[in-house]
């Protein structure tokens, strides 16, 4: 028997930025993104986590086709994406969605809720008639765990919280198999944040809408994603079920990040690694393997081989020249 085809399969995605270098100059190139594979199954959450500026965002918005991919190919259900043609895109929107981090500036303030929501089910022609748009207005509203009245009213009367479940209603309705969720939760405070991380692990189990979850902090998808990608300046550096990644991570990056998440259990507490230095910049990264200039274990190989994304006993797959990590 053959494995399913995965919802979404993103193979050596790059997206290389030309930036102005200076009058006279040839431009330089900003690798924001720099080759980076992963698939999503149906009904899957994936979690794309790492600092910022490390090209998350950018992976999501070349996915869903906000900006052009440099190469790389881009399936979805087995059908390439990356070279279609601006009049198929339509039906890309259709099946992948987005769900921004400010739902202020991504939800018109001019219109109703009503209106936000029937927007999407207007332009991909899934209404006949008002009484079919307020049928479905009032069964994306219960969804969100929105009261039936929230139609009538404007973004601006919502909390932070409430208006991510507006972004999030809006995302259901044109039917998305697939949403990218983009710091969905990040500017929103702890508990709110909570709230709406269960409603999205609840909807993609009713509705078995796939995830890729785009945080910066790592903390976040601890209870809620099937998997977890790593990026460290352009890359994947680890990739693992949830478990693993949690448990027995094999980055050095991954470790420092895990570091920093608080667990109940204070007799539990993790070892905290503080990486020294900044972020790199992906317009002049380190030779080698990138992370070495702030890794505790870089050794002379590390500065000038660039390790690969290779599995490991424990199940994940990771780009480090080191077999195992050291003990804490
Ligand atoms: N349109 C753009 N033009 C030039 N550089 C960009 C553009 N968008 C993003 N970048 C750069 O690409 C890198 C990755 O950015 P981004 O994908 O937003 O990272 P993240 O979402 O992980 O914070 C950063 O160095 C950023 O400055
Ligand atoms: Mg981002």
């Amino acid at each position: 028997m053959s494995t399913p085809t995965p919802l979404l399969q993103v193979e050596d995605l790059k997206k290389h930025f030309a930036v102005p270098s200076g009058p006279f100059r040839p431009r330089n190139w900003l690798r924001a993104v720099d080759g980076v594979s992963f698939d999503i199954a149906r009904g899957e959450t994936l979690s794309l986590v790492g600092e910022s500026g490390c090209g998350k965002s950018t992976v999501g918005r070349t996915i869903l086709r906000l900006l052009p991919p440099t190469s790389g190919r881009l399936t979805l259900d087995g059908q390439r994406i990356d070279t279609l043609p601006q009049s198929q895109m339509r039906l890309l929107r259709k099946r992948m969605q987005v769900v921004f981090q400010d739902p202020f500036s991504s939800l018109n303030p001019r219109m109703t809720v009503r209106g936000i929501l029937a927007d999407p089910m207007i332009n991909f022609g899934l209404v006949r008639s008002r009484a079919e748009i307020d049928a479905r207005v009032a069964t994306l509203l219960d969804k969100v765990r929105l009261p039936a009245d929230a139609a009538r009213r404007y973004p601006h009367e919502f909390s932070g919280g409430q208006r991510q479940r507006i972004s999030i209603a809006r995302a259901l309705a044109p039917g998305a198999d697939l949403i990218v969720c983009d710091e969905a939760v990040s500017a929103l405070d702890v508990s709110v944040k909570a709230q709406i991380v269960n409603l999205l692990s609840d909807l993609q189990a009713e509705l078995g809408l796939a995830l890729l979850f785009i945080s910066h902090d790592l903390a976040i998808v601890e209870h809620m994603t099937h998997r977890v990608a790593v990026m460290y300046l352009g890359k994947i550096v680890e990739i693992a079920d949830r478990r693993t990644l949690f448990s027995r991570p094999r980055h050095p990056y991954t470790r420092a990040l895990l570091s920093a998440v608080p667990v109940p259990d204070p007799k539990a507490k993790r070892q905290r690694i503080v990486l020294t230095g900044d972020v790199p910049s992906p317009l002049n990264p380190p030779s080698g393997c990138a992370f070495h200039t702030r890794c505790p274990y870089a050794f002379d190989r590390c500065r000038v081989e660039g390790p690969a994304l290779r599995p490991r006993a424990s199940g994940q797959l990771a780009a480090c020249h080191l077999d195992d990590l050291p003990p804490v």
